[in-house]
């Protein structure tokens, strides 16, 4: 018998997934492990969700929610963006979503068709790439480097489609994953215009917003009423495996999207939202959280050129340094694996991110304790690539 496997499947594993197996099985072995390579926090949910939930668990029936959530959850992010950013975001265009990734599936559903070209940049975080292509959309590469900062330009939109053909859509994100680089405002109002004019869907995935150094960010949903913005209690809300995450969705979609949401996956789940109202109003232990975050940033910016990793992307938010390492090596996955047996650092090959320059980079990631980050630090110093 020869039963049809479709297609779609075929996209190309998370390699960090990998870095992880690889890891768990070094400490399975009894060897130990400095875990550069997580991209989570290494605080869990703070603790005035955790009595939230332990009190709903008992009286609240959990059954299914509205698609778009719950009505005094899409009020709290409202009021979020009000309070954090001063715009105003109406409650019927926000969507609970299972996590930003829930988010990505129903936006590029509802709108991209099979076909349609999407771009983004590379290096990026890589479901956006595997999730388009699932779904038969076109991705389009736009090879950024250090003179962009890593991130797109409307001149480099405007040179990739004199070359390939016109886009219908662009993703980004700032802070992005892996770089940590951000756009700045004046940079972010130029490529909302340029999408505008060109009639490009934006695509703005804010996911690591709140955990900046210095700077605060922009929201897209400021500048650009067609353009679709994603956000998600994983990152700054320390809530990774709890899977909630939203989006705003703009008019022409708010229809589409909530039919997907209701078919794909019926609503969020209600635990996950019951805790999510009450993060927001923990920020003094979030905010804690990135105050050290910061600590952790300066050490490696400090002592990782003293380990002979001198080309680092700006950092200025997520929890991530990426490094350019092809003075050492031309191969990232067995520049990480052998990192990993000789020196206990684990650490996430480019290759996820960039296929083809990601042989030449090392993502380190800063989000665990303190002492980890530091133990790392001066084991890179010592090993001899
Ligand atoms: C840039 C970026 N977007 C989205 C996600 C997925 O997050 P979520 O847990 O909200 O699905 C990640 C996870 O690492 C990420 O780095």
């Amino acid at each position: 018998m020869t039963l049809k496997v479709a297609g779609r499947g075929e996209i190309p594993p998370f390699i960090v997934m990998d870095v992880m197996r690889a890891a768990a099985e070094r400490e399975i072995s009894g060897a130990d492990v400095l875990h550069l390579e997580v991209g989570q926090p290494g605080t869990g949910a703070p603790s005035g969700v955790i009595e939230t939930v332990k009190d709903a668990v008992e009286k609240h029936l959990l059954g299914y929610t509205l698609a778009f959530g719950m009505p005094e959850l899409q009020q709290r992010i409202s009021d979020h963006y009000r309070d954090m950013y001063n715009c105003i975001v109406p409650v019927d265009r926000i969507a609970v979503t299972t996590g930003s990734s829930g988010a990505f599936v129903l936006s590029f559903l509802a709108a991209f068709d099979p076909g349609d070209r999407v771009a983004l940049a590379s290096p990026g975080y890589p479901a956006y790439r595997n999730i388009l292509t699932a779904v038969g959309v076109e991705v389009v590469d736009i090879l950024t480097g250090p003179d962009s900062n890593f991130q797109p330009t409307p001149e480099i939109l405007a040179a990739q489609i004199a070359a390939s053909g016109q886009l219908d859509g662009l993703i980004i994100a700032s802070p992005s994953n892996p770089t940590g680089t951000m756009i700045t405002p004046v940079k972010l109002k130029a490529l909302v215009e340029y999408c505008r004019n060109n009639n490009i869907r934006l695509v703005s995935d804010e996911i690591y917003h709140g955990i900046t150094f210095g700077v605060q960010a922009e929201t897209v949903a400021n500048l650009c009423a067609d353009a679709i913005v994603i956000n998600s209690f994983s990152k700054y809300f320390a809530m990774t495996g709890w899977r909630v995450g939203w989006m705003i969705v703009p008019e022409d979609l708010c229809r589409a999207v909530e039919c997907l949401a209701q078919n794909l996956f019926i609503s969020p789940p209600a635990l996950s939202q019951i805790a999510a109202i009450a993060a927001f109003d923990c920020f003094d232990e979030l905010d804690a959280n990135v105050d050290r975050y910061a600590v952790n940033r300066k050490l490696l910016l400090d002592e990782l050129p003293k380990a002979g990793f001198d080309k680092l992307a700006s950092a200025d938010g997520a929890f991530y340094i990426y490094a350019d390492v092809s003075e050492m090596t031309n191969d990232s996955t067995e520049f990480c694996r052998r990192m990993l047996a000789e020196t206990g650092v684990a650490a996430t090959p480019g290759t996820d991110f960039d296929p083809t320059r990601g042989h030449g980079y090392v993502r380190f990631s800063f989000a665990r304790e303190y002492s980890m980050i530091s133990d790392a630090a001066q084991r890179l110093k010592g090993w001899n690539k």
